[in-house]
């Protein structure tokens, strides 16, 4: 019996792994995280599973699940939205079936911020422009954030920041990353990237504000950076007709002369 987590992905079904779909095909018992794993997905759960929403469950009630299921011999689908690598609460859950000898495996989703990017046909990184990417929040009220992370010191850098869980503080957003990007910055918010209502609007941190209007939706993701909406960037070297490079050997003494 194992437990396989599995990143359910953005919101698209097709944008679940063939290795996920096939434990959730696979697991007799599925429990999901609340209404950002669309019914899709569920949608590969075996004839018969059962299936549990975890939104209204505590982390111990979902234990007891895992434990009867465990004890059941019966595998389980333990799906979260996105990536399991960012906000799943998926660190607690491994840590509590570690202490209780209960097997496990992890399978990787793709995560909002690319669904997120693929929506507005950007590359985040752009040579010249930026080369990081900061995948961030804004304290809520579950959880706090560690005192070095404050959004101004990430935006001190000038990467670009991909703004998870904050669509409701658009103001102070602004406020913080203005000083450091200038109101003239592309910013971008995606809401339910790669659901059939997604949403997007382009705007700068000035004119976001109007843009955004009266939107409610909370699933969103901020996206703010110079790489945003360029097009005036260096192209990269790695492709240039003159790199001289291992699978490329350029030149009359190239650094690879028995490359492939
Ligand atoms: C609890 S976090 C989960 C993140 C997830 N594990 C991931 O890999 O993206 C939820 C936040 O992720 C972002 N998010 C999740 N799905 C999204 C989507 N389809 N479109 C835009 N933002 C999304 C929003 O910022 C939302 O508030």
């Amino acid at each position: 019996m194992t437990v396989h987590f599995i990143g359910a992905g953005p919101g698209a079904p097709d944008l679940l792994t063939l290795r996920g779909r096939d434990l959730i095909a696979a697991s007799p018992l599925c429990l999901y995280a609340g209404s950002l794993v669309p019914e899709g997905v569920l949608a590969h759960c075996p004839p018969g599973a059962r299936i549990v929403n975890t939104a209204p469950l505590s982390l111990d009630e979902i234990i007891a699940e895992i434990a009867a299921a465990h004890a059941g011999g019966k595998d389980v689908a333990r799906l979260h939205s996105g990536d399991l690598s960012i906000w799943s609460a998926m660190g607690e859950q491994l840590r509590r079936l570690r202490a209780l000898g209960i097997p496990y495996s992890v399978t990787p989703g793709v995560p909002s911020f690319s669904a997120a990017a693929a929506a507005l046909e950007a590359e985040l990184t752009l040579p010249g422009l930026a080369q990081t990417v900061v995948l961030t929040r804004t304290p809520g009220r579950a959880s706090a954030m560690p005192e070095g992370e404050k959004l101004a010191a990430f935006a001190a850098t000038g990467a670009v920041l991909a703004i998870h869980l904050s669509i409701h503080l658009l103001d102070k957003l602004i406020a913080e990353l203005t000083p450091h990007y200038g109101a003239d910055c592309p910013v971008a918010i995606v809401w339910r990237a790669s659901w059939p209502d997604q949403r997007i609007v382009r705007a700068t941190l000035a004119t976001l504000d109007a843009a955004v209007g009266s939107e409610m939706e909370r699933t969103g993701l901020v996206l703010v950076g110079r790489t945003l909406n360029a097009t005036d960037f260096d192209e990269s070297r790695l492709y240039a007709a003159d790199y001289d490079r291992r699978y490329r050997p350029v030149g009359a003494e190239p650094r690879f002369p028995e490359a492939p």
